[in-house]
C-alpha cells in the first residue's frame, strides 16, 4: 500500500481566493449548506524575523500584535536544557478592557481560558489563557493603562528555581519579588527586573491542565500568591 494510503490522510479543508468573498460565503451558505464562519480577526504580516515568511500576525484589542509562525527546530530541542534551564514560557499584558480581550484571545483565536481572578467588586481582574496544556500562555491583568506586565521562564523545578537565584546572586542582581508560589497556575516563582525595568518572572511547576473547568479566584492576597513576600500588584 502506497504510504499516502497507509496513513489514512484525508482532506481537510480548501481555501478559495475570491474578489467577493461574501458573495462566495453566501453561495455555500444556501447551496452547500455550509455554515459560514466568520472569525473577525484580521491577519497581518509578522513582524518576527524569526518566522519564515508562513509566519502570521494578528494584533489584539489593545495593540499587541502575536506572531504564529513554524519553528524550525522540534520544542524539545528549543527547550533543551542548559547548564541551567528555563525556557520563554508566557507573557503577561494589561488591559482596561477584559471583556474585549478574552474575547479576542478566547473566542476568536481560540485559547482556553484556564482561571479567572474577579476582585471584590465582582469584575475580572486577571485571566490566564492557554493555546497548550501549561496552564497560560498568555494572562491578562487589568490595569489603567495597557502594556506589558511580565514575560517567564519555565525552569520545572524549585532545586532550578534555586540555582537561577545562586546566578543571580551572583551578578548582583536582585530578586524584587518572591521566592513565593502563585495560587493560579500554582507555580513558584522568583522576578526580577532587566535594564529597562520590564518585569522577568522564572517559575516552576506551573500547572498543566488537561480538561478541566474554568476556575474563579477571588482577588485576595492568599489566594493569587499562596506564599511568599506580600503581592505587589495594585
Ligand atoms: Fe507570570
Amino acid at each position: 500500500m502506497s504510504f499516502a494510503v497507509a496513513s489514512g490522510a484525508y482532506l481537510h479543508h480548501l481555501e478559495l481566493e475570491s474578489g467577493d468573498p461574501a458573495a462566495l460565503a453566501d453561495f455555500y451558505g444556501r447551496a452547500m449548506k455550509m455554515k459560514a464562519e466568520r472569525f473577525g480577526v484580521g491577519f497581518i504580516p509578522s513582524p518576527s524575523p524569526l518566522f519564515d515568511k508562513r509566519a502570521f500576525a494578528v494584533q489584539d484589542p489593545e495593540g499587541n500584535r502575536m506572531a504564529f509562525g513554524l519553528a524550525d527546530k522540534p520544542l524539545d530541542v528549543i527547550r533543551r536544557r542548559g547548564p541551567i534551564h528555563a525556557p520563554l514560557q508566557h507573557v503577561t499584558v494589561t488591559s482596561t478592557n477584559m471583556a474585549a480581550i478574552e474575547d479576542f484571545y478566547a473566542n476568536k483565536l481560540g485559547f482556553a481560558v484556564s482561571d479567572r481572578v474577579r476582585n471584590d467588586a465582582g469584575a475580572v481582574s486577571t485571566v490566564f489563557l492557554r493555546c497548550n496544556h501549561e496552564h497560560h500562555t498568555v494572562a491578562i491583568f487589568l490595569k489603567s493603562e495597557a502594556g506589558l506586565d511580565h514575560h517567564s521562564y519555565e525552569a520545572g523545578e524549585w532545586g532550578t528555581i534555586k540555582d537561577w537565584a545562586d546566578h543571580l546572586g551572583g551578578m548582583r542582581i536582585p530578586i524584587v519579588w518572591g521566592p513565593g508560589r502563585h495560587g493560579p497556575g500554582n507555580n513558584l516563582f522568583i522576578f526580577i527586573k532587566d535594564t529597562d525595568g520590564n518585569m522577568i518572572e522564572i517559575s516552576a511547576e506551573l500547572e498543566v491542565i488537561h480538561d478541566r473547568p474554568v476556575k474563579e479566584w477571588k482577588h485576595e492576597p492568599y489566594t493569587l500568591n499562596m506564599w511568599g513576600p506580600a503581592i505587589m500588584r495594585s
